[in-house]
């Protein structure tokens, strides 16, 4: 069951730094996909390290469902961390509690597009495929929420466009509630149903946009373009070096798995 997320005037500080986050409001309506832009260091990594619980040092409240309760959360990051000694499917047992694990991964593998890999080792597998063993890890336990901090980052152009399809593939099949942070404004935009932009530090919401445009989008919808210049405009205001992605190149160095 996903969970729905009511951040209500949270507030973080560090001694070092001073305040880097908020006062932030959102509410979070359960198994919607929200993405969360911002200038770097304006305490967006921080803000999923107060929902996932791993920072509980903070003023505010963060609920789940409207309780102040442990909530199962899952997280991925940037890199895949996949234990490189272990198969993609050894990779998932190792974190998966469902009574039947097997089916469990059989299933998420499909999902991801990696079945005929689950025998790979990770140094066998592209970035792109890594990711997505790391996006099969961060489901394999049907958690109420999702984090996912940058996942494509470190990906080329086109594989990144593969996997953020990919994305909302898993979302359709699997109405996880999830919060992606990226710094893509089109990552944002094809996947998300409510794109939110924070201020510089300390993260404050600037923007917050419905998308309404049904899913599978076409990446050149004039609806989404509008979007995109009115995110531009928000992050400008708070940042005069907004980051967007390149132009999608016509080569793809990702290994044809899906
Ligand atoms: N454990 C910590 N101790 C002290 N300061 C921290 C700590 N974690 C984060 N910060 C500071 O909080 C601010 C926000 O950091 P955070 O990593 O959340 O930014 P971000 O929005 O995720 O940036 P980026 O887009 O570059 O990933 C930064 O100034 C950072 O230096
Ligand atoms: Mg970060």
């Amino acid at each position: 069951m996903s969970a729905a997320i009511s951040i209500r005037d949270v507030r973080k500080s560090f001694p070092e730094v001073g305040p880097v986050l908020g006062p932030l409001d959102l509410e979070i309506e359960p198994a919607t996909f929200v993405s969360v832009l911002g200038p770097s260091g304006c305490g967006k990594s921080t803000l999923l390290r107060l929902i996932i619980g791993l920072d509980t040092d903070h003023a505010g409240e963060i609920l789940f469902d409207g309780e102040a309760r442990d909530a199962s959360v899952s997280m991925a990051f940037q890199e895949p961390r996949l234990l490189p000694w272990r198969s993609v499917r050894a990779n998932l047992q190792l974190v998966c509690e469902t009574a039947d694990r097997e089916q469990t991964i059989d299933g998420l593998l499909e999902l991801v597009g990696l079945h005929e890999f689950h025998d790979a080792l990770p140094k066998q597998l592209s970035g792109g495929m890594a990711q997505r063993v790391s996006l099969a890890r961060a489901l394999v336990n049907e958690p109420e929420v999702m984090l996912l901090d940058e996942p494509f980052s470190a990906l080329d152009a086109m594989t990144r466009m593969r996997l953020q399809d990919a994305l909302v593939h898993i979302h359709q099949a699997r109405p996880t509630t999830t919060l992606l942070v990226t710094h893509d404004i089109d990552e944002a935009l094809v996947t998300s149903d409510r794109v939110v932009v924070l201020a510089d530090r300390p993260g404050r919401v600037v923007e917050d946009i419905a998308i309404a445009v049904p899913r599978p989008r076409d990446r050149t919808d004039a609806r989404l373009i509008e979007l995109k210049a009115r995110i531009l405009r928000a992050l400008g205001t708070v940042d005069g070096t907004a980051e967007t992605t390149p132009a999608p190149s016509s080569a793809s160095a990702e290994p044809a798995a899906a």
